[in-house]
């Protein structure tokens, strides 16, 4: 399946944030012509620079606020493939600038369907939404594909009508279209070496752990699916790669979430992450965060198992092994790029097995 990548040409939105990063320099490696669609890199320092994936990829670094740059650059390549990544991910973010979270995630979303119908090239998008489109009922098992959406702080809920608005693009403005094919995929908390995110548990403890000072874990006990980086983006690779040779999955949703026991809580997560770092300290912080998110919330991923064949491939320690040395790598002087391309041959051959 990954073979179909070869020679075709792939845009991605968000290019150069934590996930488009890794996803260029994959598609790269499979032989793709990978363009880019994004703003420049929002933290510092970022997996897009230190592992120089600029140099791979054509990039138009634009808003995708706006219609007319984004249609026209669309035009231009007509890509047979496009991942849109490009949101504002952060849940804390969205409550300092509601507006903007809106905005980029929503608004950038319809921008990109609309641009689609405009431009109406042979294409097959995958939209990436998040596991927060659900509606949190704090259920104890997982949330399925069909479930109630709508998620209560600005990110989720951007996300919960990113949802609506593809399945509306789906059933309506794109159903005539013969050229464009359209999925959404919901993933889970992705962690994985090069994330400098703020306010993410995994690049807080690196960026401190790197300087030996402590880490605060501001929510110890929430529980999250945590899957490495490469899991869901060998789902998307799937996904997309099966919209564009099968009818069926046009207008589809898929789920990717790490296996059913992997869901673990915030201090398992860190106590595992540690195991790189003989020195390192973390301490629960003395009031919960003030910003509200949810504290138990699973995906069902039995329809990507079953039309996918997909599953997780690495378990929660493998997950957090990877990701830890791979910063303790990195502080220690190896190339960011060195580091993500030996860890996508290795997930390579692992899946090929
Ligand atoms: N990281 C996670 O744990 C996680 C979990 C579930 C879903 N997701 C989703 O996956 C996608 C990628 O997440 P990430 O962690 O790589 O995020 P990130 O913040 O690292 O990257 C976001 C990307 O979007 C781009 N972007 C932001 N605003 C833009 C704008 N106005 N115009 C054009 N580009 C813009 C940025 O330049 C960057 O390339 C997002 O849609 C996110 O919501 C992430």
């Amino acid at each position: 399946m990954l073979e179909h990548y070869h020679g075709k040409k792939v845009l991605i939105t968000g290019h150069t944030g934590f996930k488009g990063s890794w996803l260029s320099l994959w598609l790269h490696k499979l032989g793709a012509e990978v363009y880019g669609y994004s703003q420049i890199p929002h933290t510092i320092p970022s997996l897009y620079h230190t592992a120089s994936i600029e140099l791979l990829v054509n990039s138009k670094y634009a808003d995708i606020s706006d219609l007319t740059a984004l249609s026209e650059y669309i035009y231009k390549i007509k890509p047979d493939f496009i991942f849109h990544l490009a949101a504002q991910a952060l849940v804390s973010d969205s409550f300092i600038d509601p507006i903007r979270t809106w905005r980029v995630n929503l608004m950038g979303t319809v921008n990109l369907l609309e641009a689609m119908r405009i431009v109406d090239c042979t294409c097959s998008v995958l939209l990436i939404t998040s596991d927060k489109c659900y509606r949190n009922k704090e259920w104890e098992w997982g949330y399925r594909e069909e479930d109630e959406l709508g998620g209560s702080d600005p990110y989720s809920a951007s996300k919960a009508c990113c949802e609506i608005a593809i399945r509306s693009y789906s059933e309506t403005m794109l159903l005539n279209s013969n050229n464009v094919r359209i999925a959404s995929a919901r993933a889970g908390n992705v962690i994985g070496g090069g994330d400098w995110s703020k306010d993410r548990i995994v690049p807080d403890c690196m960026r401190n752990w790197s300087v030996n000072r402590p880490t605060v874990l501001r929510n110890p006990l929430s529980t999250r699916p945590w899957q490495h980086v490469l899991d869901p983006l060998y789902g998307y690779l799937l996904l997309a790669s099966n919209l564009e040779s099968n009818e069926r999955f046009n207008g589809s949703s898929y789920n990717f979430g790490p296996s059913d026991n992997s869901d673990h809580s915030v201090k398992e997560l860190v106590k595992m992450l540690s195991r790189s770092w003989p020195d390192s300290k973390w301490e629960s912080a003395n009031k919960a965060s003030e910003v509200k998110e949810s504290n138990l919330l699973k995906l069902a991923c039995d329809k990507a198992r079953k039309d996918l064949g997909w599953k997780s491939t690495l378990n929660f320690e493998e997950t957090a092994d990877w990701t830890s040395s791979w910063y303790r790598r990195y502080y220690e002087g190896g190339t960011a790029y060195s580091l993500v391309s030996s860890q996508i041959n290795k997930y390579m051959h692992l899946i090929s097995l």
